[in-house]
């Protein structure tokens, strides 16, 4: 049978092994790029999501030029926002991930930086498909 596991292998795991590591084509217009960056250490994080019509995310990669945290963060957030809503990929705060990694108090902008990248790639999707939405105006 399967020993039981150490709390923090499924941690230990997602720097060991990042998940969805790459990149999707921009030029897809169902694909939204997150570039961003955290001004405490210089660290960069790349995020990119393939929605659906329904606003599902069908795919998602990364690429982070960081620390462990900051990777670990990235991998554990594509997985958590695959077959999201964008809505809900929306709700995601990143002291969910740090509590779900175990980040120390230190560490804690480096999950900001995945929160802000998933954040910052659905509003790149939502400007890519802007011209698509009927928009209404209130108040006019
Ligand atoms: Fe670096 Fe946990 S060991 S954040
Ligand atoms: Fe800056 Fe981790 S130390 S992202």
């Amino acid at each position: 049978g399967i020993a039981r596991r150490p709390y923090h292998e499924k941690v230990i795991d997602h720097y060991e092994n990042p998940r969805n590591m790459g990149t999707l084509d921009k030029s897809d217009p169902a694909v939204g790029t997150g570039l961003v960056g955290a001004p405490a250490c210089g660290d960069v994080m790349r995020l990119q999501i393939k929605v659906d019509d329904g606003g599902n995310i069908v795919d998602v990669k990364f690429k982070t030029f960081g620390c462990g945290s900051a990777i670990a963060s990235s991998s554990y957030i594509t997985e958590r926002v695959r077959g999201l809503n964008i809505d809900d990929a929306l709700k995601i705060k990143n002291t969910d991930i740090a509590k779900e990694l175990c980040l120390p108090p230190v560490k804690l902008h480096c999950s900001m930086l995945a929160e802000d990248a998933i954040k910052s790639a659905i509003s790149d999707y939502r400007k890519k498909r802007g011209g698509d939405v009927i928009h209404s105006v209130s108040g006019a």
